[in-house]
């Protein structure tokens, strides 16, 4: 870091953080920038492979590009196997807390061995490289045991966030094709039973695909079982099919090994493609450094493992570095406002990753129950997935890190795959910032003819040279890659954010600038929400915009036009929330929904939402010469 004095409101990290930290900062940025296919070289070369690779980056094809060309490895193999001939064998690769208390952990020994036997067990039901599950379930242990497997034995995991519902799971298992799913007979929110084998049941009366279902009981109440398509997990698990005969794929770096859908700019949620190799080497590398990872820490990232943010930091990277990650069932505030302080202490977590959403929500109740807890153990704190409020960040550095825990606000994306903007232990923080990008990554901020904006003007955030982890590519849809991601500004990745830098380069993500919604940091596409408005019979046309909302961030806001012959009743509305939620899932329900005569649009006939968001908030709307009248 320069000695230069920074400008605003500044926290310094501590001399015990900067001493402890594993890695020297400014060696990591040099290098990087030095010899960028040198530094992750390096990193490559800490993980293990079958065979090495001939090149680190091959750009010869963009944007299609490739790393660690003909190298061979298996990710599970890194995040198990790697560890059972050491002292971690032993060791707790996992631990997990259900919201009704129940507790379960896992050695990398007893994870390596389940996860073995469940990868034996998807072979016996014709699962084989390249074939697609689909995962979808609550926050247990099986959920990262399904994932392992699938990517032990070369599968590909589709992961479907428990909090979807039936469109959104449908939609998802029949893009990707996939053979097998693997749900649960339920999951515990707040005290209630989540159907997850209910909404799997409708969801495939419409997916042709999937020729077995594959049930892990969490809640043991009463499901619908399918004779000769649906198996329970113990049951299989028990078989001799589940052997412990060793299964691990040998993988091509470039192999595909997840599909994670998200939603876009237009139309139907897209699949994001990542790869064994540099989706593995930026993942671990990026862990290792900006929560400054130390041999028996505590990780807990407190995402969904159905989102970016879990598969890379719940599961792959904390296992890929060695770590014990822990994982919780529920939700924040059941049943006190205590609980997340409560589990810090009862397992003395050192690190906590969470959303601003979440931090803002707690804030609400007050200093008094995290204060009743000692949570002295916590030595790092991070958030992602919007940008924070400042209060919200004070709270959390004064309240929870007793001001001594550095908070690494990360930016990133599904299709990054990695942390791309962070501090590192070492940076000087300023609230709301995410600071400086990962070192060696090159990124700006754009104006529309591609000149970098000044410091303290928005403009596009984009990245400018390729990293390890970024997506390959959508899911059968090349084109839309190409487009949705490289098309406006040549050679560029664009990453539909905007931001400003300030005078000290730091960087400040302001928001999408595309229809993506940002809900408690889930991410939401208008057009989904749009199409699950437009399925119920008595809706013509619906609009769906983002709104600012205190602990939410954005709540949803829809205008819909009847068709004729129907009336507004007062139950109507919300039958319309109900119906979006049935569809999609309780995260998509509109917040407010206007029935309105017409909707404003271009003379082509596309909705104008950001005329719409102005009107709401009360703004001007900017330039509205296409508007059709
Ligand atoms: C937003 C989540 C501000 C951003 C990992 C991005 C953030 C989108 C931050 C990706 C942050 C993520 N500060 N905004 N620290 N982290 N975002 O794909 O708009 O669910 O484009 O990945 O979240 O959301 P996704």
């Amino acid at each position: 870091m320069s000695e230069k004095k920074l400008s605003g409101d500044v926290y310094h990290p501590t001399e015990e953080v900067i001493n402890n930290a594993n890695a020297k900062c400014d060696e990591l940025y040099n290098f990087a920038e030095r010899d960028y296919e040198g530094f992750w070289a390096k990193e490559a070369e800490e993980l293990h492979w079958f065979q090495k690779w001939d090149k680190v980056l091959d750009d010869s094809n963009k944007p299609f590009f490739k790393w660690f060309t003909e190298g061979k490895t298996n990710i599970c193999y890194n995040c198990l196997d790697v560890h059972l001939d050491s002292a971690r064998r032993n060791k707790l690769a996992l631990i997990w807390e259900g919201e009704d208390g129940e507790f379960k952990s896992f050695s990398y020994f007893a994870l390596h061995r389940d996860v073995n036997k469940f990868a034996n067990v998807l072979k016996s039901l014709g699962v084989r490289k390249g074939d697609r599950v689909t995962i979808y379930m609550g926050r247990i242990p099986e959920l990262a045991i399904a994932m392992l497997a699938c990517a032990r034995i070369g599968a590909v995991h589709s992961v479907v966030y428990g909090g979807f519902s039936v469109e959104a799971l449908h939609e998802r298992i029949d893009d990707s094709e996939s053979k097998v799913l693997i749900t649960c007979d339920g999951a515990y929110q707040r005290g209630k039973i989540i159907e997850l084998k209910q909404i799997s049941d409708e969801a495939l009366q419409r997916a042709a695909t999937v020729s077995s279902v594959v049930v892990v009981k969490r809640t043991g109440h009463e499901i619908n079982m399918e004779p000769g398509r649906d198996m329970w997990y113990h049951d299989l698990m028990a078989l001799p099919i589940a052997s412990n005969e060793e299964n691990v794929e040998m993988m091509d770096a470039e192999d595909p090994l997840f599909l994670l859908y998200t939603s876009g700019t237009t139309g139907k949620p897209k699949a994001i493609l990542h790869v064994h190799g540099g989706y593995m080497v930026g993942t671990y590398t990026t862990l290792k450094y900006v929560f400054d990872i130390h041999e028996d820490d505590r990780f807990w990232c407190a995402a969904d493992p159905g989102w970016i943010t879990g598969h890379s930091y719940i599961v792959y990277g904390p296992l890929l570095n060695g770590v014990t990650s822990f994982m919780y069932e529920g939700a924040p505030t059941f049943p006190y406002p205590s609980r997340w302080w409560q589990m810090i202490e009862k397992y003395g977590i050192n690190i906590l990753y969470t959303a601003p959403t979440a931090i803002r929500g707690l804030m609400r109740f007050g200093e008094a129950w995290p204060n009743r807890h000692d949570l002295s153990s916590l030595r790092l704190l991070g958030t992602v997935g919007e940008p924070i409020n400042p209060e919200a960040w004070k709270w959390y550095y004064k309240v929870i890190g007793n001001e001594k825990c550095p908070i690494m606000d990360t930016w990133w994306q599904t299709e990054t795959g990695m942390f791309m903007i962070t501090p590192m232990p070492c940076t000087p923080l300023k609230p709301g910032s995410g600071t400086l990008p990962f070192p060696g990554l090159q990124m700006d901020i754009l104006d529309e003819e591609g000149n970098p904006v000044k410091p303290g003007e928005e403009g596009f955030l984009v990245i400018k040279n390729s990293w390890p982890a970024m997506l390959r590519t959508i899911w059968n849809d090349p084109d839309r890659y190409v487009e949705q991601y490289w098309s406006k500004y040549d050679g560029m990745y664009l990453t539909g954010d905007s931001a400003k830098r300030d005078e000290d380069g730091y960087y400040w993500i302001i928001g999408r600038v595309d229809d993506v919604i940002k809900v408690s940091g889930y991410r939401l596409g208008s057009a989904e929400i749009e199409s699950a408005l437009v399925s119920h019979p008595a809706v013509a046309e619906a609009a769906a915009i983002a709104l600012p909302h205190e602990v939410k961030g954005n709540a949803i806001h829809a205008f819909v036009i009847l068709r004729d012959g129907y009336k507004r009743t007062d139950t109507f509305v919300e039958e319309l929330r109900k119906h979006v939620g049935h569809e999609m899932g309780p995260i998509a329900k509109p917040e407010h929904i206007e029935i309105v005569d017409s909707l404003p649009k271009t003379r082509s006939g596309k909705i104008m939402r950001r005329v719409l968001k102005a009107k709401a908030l009360g703004v001007d709307p900017g330039n509205i010469s296409t508007l059709a009248d």
